[in-house]
């Protein structure tokens, strides 16, 4: 905790910009309130920018994000750039180069958001997966064969380090350890097929796992772990998960927690810079509308708060939050919450 804190802030793409107007709304007022200093420098970085320019991400400004406290995200994402181009050069870049290989998704339902599971409440979706960032498939290892040909080839390697699988697993047990709630850490892996990789995650997590010996630990495969998500989420409280498996699951946390509208994420570097984003994407239909749902990116910017250490600040925000959830939207999905999306912020500031 340091009091002073320079934010990069990248808007991005269509209604990125709306949502992180109102998070720096929330932001101003909450550090006003705390006596904590955010200095905010925006990069204009997206599809926008690259359609206007072909600009991706420039050395000098991946130089320069280096060196600050924290990375507030919009999002990416444009309906006229072939896909694949914004994602790997702007977003995964950021996650390799700045090494983010920790990615943070806390599943939380809130007093009065809907979830999709049938009699399941507040109490019954309160758990966090950490997903590895930086290895995996998403390593990109692999290639073609004879392409184009009947008898092409296409290999896409899983790239698994000693390494990258540790700080990981210790991240994930540590943080368990830090959230303190059932102490209890899952593996999600395959180890039933996937006989080299998942057999590494294995060996690694008991291996780490003797250093946190009043953690419970348990294993599940992802599959059975992707039906017990949803029928019995309240059996976890932290998940530990590569990469693709990581993906994939985050997204059935996003929909039993009510969806995009809510959704946060961090992309953590836990000795460097971290970068906060709501998961929902650029949502381009909306765009301008001022019906998008701020929450999300209100959300991602009170997991920066914490991740900052920032506990006063970041505890004031979340109650705003869950006092606009449980008394103030009809629904969280965008033109159908009640308020506007800057009516939605401005009430998270009055709550402040
Ligand atoms: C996410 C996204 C990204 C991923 C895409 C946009 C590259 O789905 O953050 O989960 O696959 O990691
Ligand atoms: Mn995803």
């Amino acid at each position: 905790m340091k009091k002073k804190y320079n934010i990069a802030v990248i808007p991005g793409d269509g209604t990125g910009p709306e949502v992180v107007a109102e998070s720096i709304k929330a932001l101003d007022a909450v550090s006003r309130k705390c006596g904590v200093s955010l200095q905010f420098k925006e990069f204009s970085l997206g599809g926008t920018q690259y359609l206007k320019s072909g600009m991706l991400l420039p050395e000098d400004i991946l130089e320069e994000l280096k060196t600050m406290d924290a990375i507030f995200l919009g999002a990416i994402g444009h309906p006229d750039v072939k896909p694949g181009i914004l994602e790997r050069e702007i977003l995964l870049k950021l996650r390799f180069e700045l090494d983010l290989y920790i990615n943070l998704r806390p599943v939380i339902l809130f007093p009065g958001v809907k979830t999709p599971l049938k009699d399941k409440r507040p109490d019954d979706i309160d758990f966090v997966i950490v997903r590895e960032n930086t290895e995996g498939v998403y390593a990109g290892g692999g290639g073609f064969f004879k392409k184009g040909s009947p008898h092409e080839v296409a290999i896409q390697e899983s790239i698994n380090t000693r390494k990258g699988v540790e700080r990981c697993v210790r991240y994930a047990f540590e943080y368990c350890e830090k959230r303190n709630k059932d102490r209890h850490l899952t593996l999600c892996a395959k180890t039933n097929v996937l006989i080299y990789e998942s057999d590494l995650w294995n060996r690694v997590f008991e291996e780490v796992h003797l250093d946190y010996p009043d953690i419970k630990t348990d294993y599940q495969h992802v599959d059975a772990l992707c039906m017990w998500m949803i029928k019995n989420p309240e059996q976890f409280d932290v998940i530990v998960t590569n990469n693709m498996f990581g993906d994939i699951i985050t997204d059935i946390g996003a929909i039993i927690q009510g969806g995009l509208g809510i959704a946060a994420g961090g992309n953590i570097n836990p000795e460097g810079v971290a970068m906060f984003e709501p998961i929902g994407g650029s949502a381009p239909k909306y765009t301008g509308q001022n019906k998008i749902n701020p929450i999300a990116a209100i959300s991602a910017a009170q997991m920066m708060l914490d991740h900052l250490e920032e506990k006063q600040a970041a505890g004031l925000l979340l109650k705003a939050i869950k006092r606009v959830l449980k008394n103030d939207l009809e629904s969280l999905e965008a033109g159908k919450m009640g308020p506007t999306t800057s009516e939605a912020g401005d009430l998270v500031v009055s709550y402040i």
